[in-house]
């Protein structure tokens, strides 16, 4: 959508922001239990100087998010951190942007010279009571090469615990991945693992309210009970999509001049996202609908 129709929308409806926006911002954080959970174990993990932890969850789920607020405290608490966010790479790159990351001056092409100047640092560090901390996000689609680099790293300790903390995030696949039987020293060295699992229905209902009034809008009257009811059930209570959506609904509000989104138009912006949800019913004809004609939810092109 065109800036200029989201600044519209935006004093449409009173916003001081966009609410559903899709970039991870942890300013629109919605503490769930499960993302309290995971952010605590993500910060215990790293100051008890644990080693390996593992975040996973199914795609758009928030596992970028909860990484954002962990960046936000280590630069709050002054820790040193890379932060990889391409896990498409190989051990050279992955080397350099470690170096990168950290500032290093070394040759960064070189893994000799980033390994060299990367241990100085950590027992830097070390010395003065800091750790360091390695973050990479979207660890599924690290190669088994890089894995091993990552592995590699872990096994730099002093006595008081591992020199640096490695945080890997990435969808349920990685989890498996871990499983191979050449990834064994890896999975043995995860210390800490959380899981990010889609919302419930009345965290669904929560989070879209307070993305609400994060933007400035308290008690919101824009979405029914029934109609958020719907949009858990469709998104299946994944975050992305409840975004999507309300995002839409919000648009498409806006364009009509209503305020308050309607069934109808949740079908119509379902329909525009190409959006499927167990249980869906598709378009077809009327004669078709049996006991559901008549429904506000499934209004009249629906049948089973
Ligand atoms: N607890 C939360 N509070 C606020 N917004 C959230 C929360 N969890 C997820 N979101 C929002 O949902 C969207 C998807 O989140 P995010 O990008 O972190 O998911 P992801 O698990 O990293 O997805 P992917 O698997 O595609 O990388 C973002 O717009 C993010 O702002
Ligand atoms: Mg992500």
């Amino acid at each position: 959508m065109a800036a200029s129709a989201y600044l519209m929308y935006n004093a449409y409806f009173g916003f001081k922001e966009s609410p559903f926006n899709l970039s991870p911002d942890p300013n629109f954080l919605y503490r769930s239990p499960q993302h309290e959970e995971a952010l605590a174990n993500l910060i215990y993990g790293v100051q008890s100087r644990k080693g390996f932890i593992v975040l996973t969850g199914e795609v758009g789920t928030g596992k970028t998010t909860m990484l954002e607020c962990l960046r936000d405290y280590l630069a709050y608490q002054r820790v040193a951190f890379a932060f990889l966010f391409n896990s498409r790479i190989t051990p050279t790159e992955f080397f350099e942007m470690i170096a990168y990351d950290l500032d290093l001056r070394c040759a960064r092409n070189s893994k000799t010279e980033v390994l060299f100047a990367l241990n100085q640092l950590l027992i830097h560090q070390a010395n003065s009571g800091n750790t360091t901390v390695l973050i990479v996000d979207e660890a599924h689609n690290l190669e088994w090469d890089v894995l091993e680099e990552v592995r590699l790293l872990g096994n730099l300790e002093n006595r008081q615990g591992k020199l640096i903390q490695v945080v890997l995030a990435g969808q349920p696949e990685f989890d498996r991945k871990l499983d191979a039987p050449n990834l064994r020293q890896l999975k043995q060295r995860v210390v800490l693992r959380c899981t990010l699992n889609p919302f419930e229905e009345r965290e669904t209902v929560e989070y879209v309210t307070t993305r609400l009034e994060k933007a400035g809008m308290q008690n919101q009257a824009v979405f029914s009970p029934e109609l958020l009811a719907e949009v858990h059930r469709r998104s299946q209570g994944i975050p992305r999509l409840i975004n999507a959506i309300c995002d839409n609904l919000l648009l498409t509000a806006f364009a009509v001049e209503a305020r308050v989104a309607t069934m109808e138009m949740l079908d119509e912006v379902c329909t525009d996202m190409r959006l499927e949800w167990p249980g869906m019913r598709r378009r077809g004809p009327v004669a078709s609908m049996g006991g559901l004609a008549g429904n506000p939810v499934y209004g009249v092109s629906y049948r089973d």
